[in-house]
């Protein structure tokens, strides 16, 4: 089994809710799990329903919500768990501290345009927010501060999900290779 001699990496997945975060995340997680590598993945709605449950959208709560993803995912790395965080995290400053709270923290922006997403609506949130039943969802009343500089950008209106699974895992190969 692969031994880090440091930190393990980071990978923060963030992106709007429908672009691929979790889909992505999951299955990196079940590719390092076949290889043998300690991995762990941090999904912001499964975090929010043991962790947050006090939480909910406003800029102050999902600033804390990434803040408490930043440092449980220092904590597995610096055991030399590879870590997967999938969270909208949708503030540039915030995420960018949750990154640095990680000695090898990367930013993967997950991306796909508003109109891709809206058209997959998953989980049923814009058709709520363009009825109106929900107030405050990221990219359509709500602000998604887009990285400027990601480690690694995955176009998921552009890829199937095997690619992208193969971009990711590619980037964490080398990851991997300099730790
Ligand atoms: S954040 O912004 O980083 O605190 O969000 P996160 O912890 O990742 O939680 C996002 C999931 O919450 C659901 N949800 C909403 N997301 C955004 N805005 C609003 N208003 C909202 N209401 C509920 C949704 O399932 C998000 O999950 P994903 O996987 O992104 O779709
Ligand atoms: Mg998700």
């Amino acid at each position: 089994m692969p031994q880090f001699p440091t930190h393990a990496p980071v990978l923060w997945f963030t992106g709007l809710s429908g672009a691929g975060k979790t889909t992505i995340a999951r299955e990196i997680h079940q590719e390092l799990t076949n290889r043998g590598i300690k991995v762990e993945l941090l999904d912001g709605d499964e975090i929010r329903a043991v962790l947050s449950p006090d939480l909910g959208f406003s800029r102050k709560d999902r600033d804390l919500q990434v803040q408490r993803l930043g440092y449980i995912a220092s904590l597995l790395a610096r055991n030399r768990v590879v870590v997967l965080v999938s969270a909208i995290s949708p503030y540039e400053s915030s995420r960018n501290q949750a990154l640095s709270m990680c000695e090898r923290g990367r930013e993967i922006h997950v991306h796909a345009p508003f109109e891709t997403v809206l058209q997959r609506d998953t989980k049923g949130l814009y058709k709520k927010a363009l009825a109106g039943e929900i107030k405050g969802l990221t990219g359509y009343d709500d602000p998604y501060e887009a990285p400027t500089q990601p480690d690694l950008f995955v176009p998921t209106a552009e890829l199937e999900l095997d690619q992208a699974k193969e971009l990711v895992m590619r980037f964490l190969e080398k990851e991997l290779a300099d730790a």
